[in-house]
């Protein structure tokens, strides 16, 4: 079988500013052609990770390969990437014409060329007739839609974008998240978009990288991601959850808040302890002999299309509920929920440690825990 070769690959990249290690072991494989979206808090090393990608920085250890050649000493001029700035950052003396033409005409691309580049690259983000406007004339979402056309006109195979729309307000910012995915499927090549906005991720990126404590915490698709967050951490960060500690006795059977309950996960170890994940919108209200807890409503808001309300059980675990209905504060209400919708996660876990643990088990130990948890999730699978 030939795989194709990923465009860009760090592999063990770390890098420390003093004594602070800001990134501690990345290990990245991006292929061609895909929107890719590094997600995480402020101070988790995303920008980090851009520069050492456009060069703007240097690793410590490790290695970053494009196109299967190492470039950890290619000067940045020289790499094919080029990145669009939360700020914008363009010339603002020169006119929107000029600002897309810079990287064409350092090049030395004939005057005819650049002009066909420039009409075409400003067809793209939808400012044609632009040309001669001066930068201080546009709003701040024509201001970003001139640095993307800036970049793209250098026609880098990877396109770098550092939080580029959180300066921007609510409804403009949805409008450049539709057309950057689309500009991203037009033209087929790589884009690595940094936000720390767990929704804009989720809509955007054929794949996310989770990052905390300069560590990849959890990589995959949108829907890996959410519906199977590997972590408290990623759980937390990913949407509003409720997350309480558990045991799991034994393959579908978890306990927590004093209970056991059927599931849908196997592969874990009999009375390892778990953390248990179920998500507002999967648990619903009913009377109290019908509930599979029992809770108190302490706190309702109403959010437009549904209620949040916050109530708490017995063993004063907080739940947030989404519901269609109101509720009454201070009732005592049933919760409920489907077997399918407890989500388990190894107790406070990231996604290395769990390979790590996999590999300390043995061989045929992690082949029979991967196959358990494989059977499990074809079960799941089909009854969903
Ligand atoms: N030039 C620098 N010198 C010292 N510390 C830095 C420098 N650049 C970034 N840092 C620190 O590295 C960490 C990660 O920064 P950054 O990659 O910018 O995070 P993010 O983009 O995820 O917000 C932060 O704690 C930040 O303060
Ligand atoms: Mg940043």
């Amino acid at each position: 079988m030939v795989e194709k070769m990923p465009i860009l690959e760090f592999a063990k990249v770390a890098l420390s500013f003093g004594d602070t290690a800001v990134l501690k072991e990345i290990d990245l494989v991006l292929e061609s052609g895909k929107f890719y979206t590094l997600l995480g808090p402020s101070g988790s090393g995303k920008s980090t990770i851009l520069k050492l990608i456009s060069g703007q920085l240097q690793a410590d250890a490790g290695q970053i390969f494009f196109e299967g050649q190492v470039i950890n000493d290619v000067p940045a001029e020289r790499r094919r990437v080029n990145t669009v700035f939360q700020n914008y950052s363009l010339f603002p003396n020169m006119n929107v014409f000029d600002n897309v033409a810079f990287g064409p005409r350092l090049k030395k691309m004939a005057e005819k060329d650049i002009q066909d580049k420039v009409r075409e690259m400003l067809g793209l983000v939808k400012l044609s007739g632009f040309e001669r406007r001066e930068i201080s004339e546009l709003s701040g979402g024509q201001q970003q839609r001139v640095a993307i056309a800036r970049a793209l006109a250098n026609d880098p195979e990877v396109l770098l974008l550092d939080e580029p729309l959180s300066a921007l307000d609510y409804k403009l910012r949805k409008e450049l998240q539709q057309e950057l995915r689309n500009i991203q499927k037009r033209l087929g090549i790589t884009f690595v978009f940094v936000t720390h906005d767990q929704e804009e991720a989720l809509a955007m990126s054929d794949w996310i990288f989770v990052m905390h404590d300069g560590l990849i915490q959890q990589n995959g698709t949108p829907e890996d991601i959410y519906d199977e967050p590997i972590n408290h951490f990623v759980a937390d960060f990913i949407g509003e959850t409720n997350i309480v500690p558990g045991i799991m006795k034994r393959d579908y059977l978890v306990h927590f808040v004093g209970k056991d309950f059927e599931n849908v996960d196997a592969g874990m170890r009999p009375n390892e302890r778990v953390e248990v994940v179920l998500r507002p919108e999967d648990l619903d209200l009913t009377d109290p002999a019908n509930g599979k807890l029992v809770v108190t409503i302490q706190d309702q808001l109403f959010r437009g299309d549904y209620y949040e309300i916050t109530a708490v059980d017995d063993d004063m675990n907080t739940w947030q509920v989404q519901a269609t209905n109101p509720a009454t504060v201070g009732a005592r209400v049933g919760l409920t929920f489907d077997p399918e919708d407890i989500h388990i996660m190894r107790y406070n876990e990231s996604e290395a440690a769990f390979d790590a643990r996999l590999e300390s088990y043995g061989e045929e130990e992690a082949e029979e825990a991967l196959q358990a948890a494989q059977d499990g999730q074809s079960q799941s699978g089909g009854q969903g």
